[in-house]
């Protein structure tokens, strides 16, 4: 009750632009809290035996889907959103991850936006494009959509919710007025789309221009194109939230699991296994299908869990350090995700997709990927060359030297050729030259407290290259 009587407080201190949204945002983080407090009390375990894998009828595949001759008709019924919350911190630039540069001048945003023009042009239709920004990321991006004023591209952002960090101490919100600092505040995670969407009014636009379908996807996974075998499947068969999942890989050991629990679909994130389960978690003899969080929705489905209030989301509990006036402060959040709703709707499905529709970029390391020639940039779209059948990316590691994208760029200004690689792994200091081939399995590492440059033109091709060693 005392939070309860703080966020009281929070509201009535406050001068804030939309009263009734800011109210109805710290009633819902005050739900969320309590549900977290009867959590810590559970525990956020699942119960392991009722879990499953997915049968046959939980899960299409996309190749079973077969493509009908007027599917553009229901180009009419959707939209496109990109879920826009997060920054690029994770990768050291301090700004909107979608406004990093990712192919010459083009940014996610960039690339994001050809996708749905190119769309809206080839099928002479006008699928509007959304963004859901967060108060971390709304001014930098609006800023930068000032370049499209004029655009034939229908594009609207709304801001998602924003929630008070608590002080992991006295367990009471850090921020006192509405106002504050933005580091006392944060984004809840893409879970929070739903209630974004209604209180925001667009679900409401969306419904009376016809727009009945959502299409969701993360802005930094460019592989998530509109994919009209995709939306006439929703369409004709009423679903009401499908879920693209994909085989799981060795590199997808952290990325969610769509399961079948008690015959319901549900997303299972790793922090919700058990202990001694977590190896099934992880290998992909069991649990074959992770989330790509590609994400279609059914949007008078959206309003009704809303409004009746059924979305209780999986709560993930974080802790996060910040800084003020000289002192840090151990702050809680307590996110949601999109993926955990699939479970409160009622006709779902998970649809097998191939990894050409999941190509997200987390870290300096996708980054390298993305980057280079293993794919062509098909009008926005990533597409991975053609003659490789069952693609999978390259893994590729690299030490702390290349965490923040400018360090990445300085040690490697030209892109290597990569698309015959497997994987990489770089270690220490080490500086690439222009027109570098990397082939089969390349592991490069400079001795500490060396440089290690690889000279302009070098092959490398199944090999380890260390120290200051000549190639
Ligand atoms: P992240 O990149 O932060 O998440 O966001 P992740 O590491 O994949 O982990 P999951 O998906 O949360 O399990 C994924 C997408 O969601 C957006 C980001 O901008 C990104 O496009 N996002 C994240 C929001 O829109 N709001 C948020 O509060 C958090």
């Amino acid at each position: 009750s005392t939070m309860k009587n703080e966020l009281d407080k929070l509201v009535h201190n406050s001068k804030v632009a939309d009263r009734r949204i800011f109210k109805l945002q710290m009633e819902n983080f005050f739900a969320l809290y309590r549900r977290y407090l009867l959590h810590t009390v559970k525990g956020y375990e699942c119960d392991w035996d009722s879990i499953r894998p997915l049968g046959p009828q939980d899960v299409t595949d996309y190749t079973s889907l077969t493509p009908c001759k007027e599917e553009s008709q229901y180009l009419d019924r959707v939209a496109v959103l990109k879920l826009n919350g997060g920054m690029g911190n994770s990768m050291g630039v301090n700004k909107p991850k979608a406004l990093i540069e990712l192919h010459g001048s083009q940014t996610f945003l960039d690339l994001s936006i050809q996708q749905v023009d190119y769309l809206n042009k080839r099928y002479e239709v006008a699928v509007p494009f959304l963004l859901m920004n967060s108060c971390d990321t709304n001014d930098e991006t609006c800023k930068y959509l000032r370049k499209y004023t004029g655009y034939n591209l229908d594009i609207s952002t709304f801001e998602q919710s924003r929630y008070p960090r608590v002080s992991v101490g006295s367990q009471l919100p850090v921020p006192k007025y509405a106002p504050s600092p933005i580091e006392e505040w944060y984004p809840p995670g893409h879970g929070d789309v739903f209630e974004a969407l209604v209180h925001s009014g667009i679900i409401d636009r969306l419904l009376a221009q016809g727009k009945d379908y959502l299409f969701v996807s993360n802005i930094d996974n460019l592989g998530a194109s509109v994919d009209l075998r995709l939306l006439s499947h929703v369409i004709e068969n009423e679903i009401e939230y499908a879920m693209e999942v994909t085989d799981k890989t060795k590199a997808d050991v952290k990325v969610g699991i769509l399961v079948n629990q008690d015959g319901i679909l549900r997303l299972l994130e790793r922090n919700q296994v058990p202990e001694k389960h977590q190896e099934e978690f992880t290998s992909d003899r069991i649990f074959k299908y992770i989330n790509t969080n590609n994400v279609w929705l059914y949007l008078p489905a959206v309003k009704r869990v809303v409004e009746n209030r059924e979305l209780n989301l999986d709560i993930m509990p974080n802790i996060e350090i910040i800084n003020r006036n000289d002192e840090s402060t151990r702050v809680i959040e307590f996110t949601t995700s999109i993926g955990s709703a699939i479970s409160q709707f009622k006709k779902t499905e998970g649809i097998k997709v191939t990894r050409e529709r999941f190509i997200s970029v987390k870290t300096s390391a996708d980054l390298l990927l993305v980057r280079g020639d293993l794919y062509s940039i098909d009008h926005g779209s990533l597409k991975p060359d053609e003659s490789k059948v069952g693609f999978s990316p390259p893994v590729v590691n690299l030490t702390n030297e290349f965490t923040d994208v400018a360090e990445l760029f300085r040690r490697i200004p030209h892109m290597p050729s990569i698309k015959d690689l497997t994987s990489l792994s770089i270690s220490g200091n080490v500086y690439f030259g222009k027109n570098v081939v990397l082939k089969g399995n390349v592991v490069i590492v400079a001795s500490p407290n060396a440089t290690l440059h690889i000279p302009p033109n070098a092959v490398l091709e199944n090999c380890v290259v260390s120290g200051n060693c000549k190639i």
